[in-house]
């Protein structure tokens, strides 16, 4: 497996073979990651699926970015840019 690219608010984020999404983000330097439903701001922090502090869309499904995988072209965005 090699990196390679996903979308991140429609921009081109790379990452590298085995990274998470939340990981390729962070080295991007995209460390809010956008708001949940009471208006918080989410960020990394856990890393392990444990604080829900992470949630994205990942192709429209709403999922922990610090464990779901990296994999070219897929689109990520902030939860609250695609489920209100
Ligand atoms: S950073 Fe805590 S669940 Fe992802």
């Amino acid at each position: 497996m090699s990196g390679g690219s996903f979308l991140w608010r429609g921009a081109a984020i790379s990452f590298r073979a085995g990274e998470s999404i939340a990981s390729a983000l962070l080295r991007a330097g995209e460390r809010d990651l956008g708001a949940d439903g009471a208006g918080a701001r989410l960020r990394y922090f856990c890393g392990i699926g444990a604080c829900q502090n992470c949630l994205v869309s990942v192709d429209g499904s709403i999922a922990e970015s610090c464990l779901t995988p990296a994999s070219d072209g897929l689109k990520v965005d902030p939860v609250e840019a695609v489920h209100g």
